[in-house]
């Protein structure tokens, strides 16, 4: 089955070509960040202003790349939610214009459960069960994974996500936009241990990173100037290793509980270097199997989204054109 993914929930416009929930045939992502740089975050008019420009070219381009026509596409998947609800919707009406006219099933997804089935797009996908950390700009979430649609929660973040502790953290020593890739590049020459950060709720398995975020405040505050060039590759390797210390342990930790052999590690964040390397060497010291996608995978994309659509779609799943968006959708709710 050949699936075009559509995705649009905050500021890339993506669409992408999958075949048989696990082929890769193209996957064009079309950026908005120089858009959205100089207000330091995404505006969300702004955004969906951008996807209408870029929805139809995108869509055209992955069909290209792909080397097919909607001829030989089976059936449509789509971002759902959650997401920006004028972003989402851009995406959701090309994708019903197109099954409409094409008379092809549509199938709306959940864009987190994208971010956890990137990982079925690798050479080696992971057999479920299986434990997942979501860890993205709007989401830091644990799961156990059972199957497509069949999430636990075992830990999710009290207050910001782990990607908003970085954006966040960009914002206030002002070294640039979006948040993590900044850091994570400046990161690579600092000391990990220059400055003391804290790591907060070590006993549970949920997170929180807004005293994180407050700490580096309070630490701006009291020295009364803006961090010197040669400083911040030290603060931010401090600041990136309290996240990664986290979330590394915690995920592990649940995995650990839950008897779990096999860890995914998803969504933005999940690109992050340093990250990947100490779950890569973690998970193996703990003789834990951990798959990660590649970088391009685990920021935001339309691929993840037909992965998932084509195990729906086969599934006999197919939504009607009365389908809405919503900005607000955890994994456990099935509608
Ligand atoms: O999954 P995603 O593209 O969009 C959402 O669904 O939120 O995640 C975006 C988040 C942003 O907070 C961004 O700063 C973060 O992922 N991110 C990174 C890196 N690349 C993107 N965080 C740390 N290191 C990176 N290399
Ligand atoms: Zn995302």
């Amino acid at each position: 089955m050949v699936v075009l993914g559509i995705e649009s929930s905050c500021d890339e416009t993506a669409a992408a070509v999958v075949r048989d929930g696990s082929v890769l045939l193209s996957n064009v992502i079309a950026s908005q960040v120089k858009v959205h740089e100089r207000y330091g975050g995404v505006v969300p008019e702004i955004a969906s202003r951008k996807h209408i420009e870029a929805i139809l070219p995108v869509i055209l381009q992955a069909l290209e790349d792909a080397g097919t026509t909607l001829a030989g596409v089976d059936g449509i998947a789509v971002t759902r939610g959650p997401g920006l609800i004028g972003s989402l919707l851009v995406g959701l009406s090309a994708a019903k214009a197109i099954a409409f006219a094409r008379r092809l099933p549509l199938v709306g997804v959940n864009h987190l459960e994208g971010h956890v089935a990137a990982a079925f797009l690798t050479e080696s996908p992971p057999a479920f069960p299986f434990v997942a950390l979501v860890v993205s700009g709007g989401h830091t979430t644990i799961y156990r994974v059972d199957g497509f649609q069949r999430f636990t929660i075992l830990g999710q973040t009290r207050d910001d996500a782990a990607g908003e502790a970085f954006d966040k953290a960009a914002k206030l020593l002002e070294i640039g936009y979006p948040g993590g890739v900044v850091i994570d590049r400046l990161a690579k020459q600092g000391n990990r241990e220059a400055f003391p950060f804290p790591r907060a709720m070590r006993d549970s398995l949920d997170l929180s990173f807004s005293g994180l975020k407050t700490s580096l405040l309070m630490r701006l505050k009291k020295r009364g100037a803006p961090f010197t060039p040669e400083e911040l590759p030290d603060l931010t390797a401090s600041y990136q290793e309290a996240i990664c210390d986290v979330l590394v342990e915690k995920t592990l930790r649940a995995a650990a509980m839950v008897s779990a052999t096999r860890v995914v590690v998803c969504g933005g964040v999940a690109a992050n270097s340093r990250l990947r390397e100490r779950f890569r060497t973690e998970g193996a010291s703990a003789g834990i199997e951990v798959f990660i996608p590649p970088p391009v995978l685990c920021t935001d994309n339309a691929a993840m989204i037909a992965v998932v659509g084509t195990h729906l779609l086969e599934a006999g799943r197919k939504d009607g054109l009365d389908l809405n968006a919503v900005s607000r959708w955890p994994l456990t709710v099935h509608p």
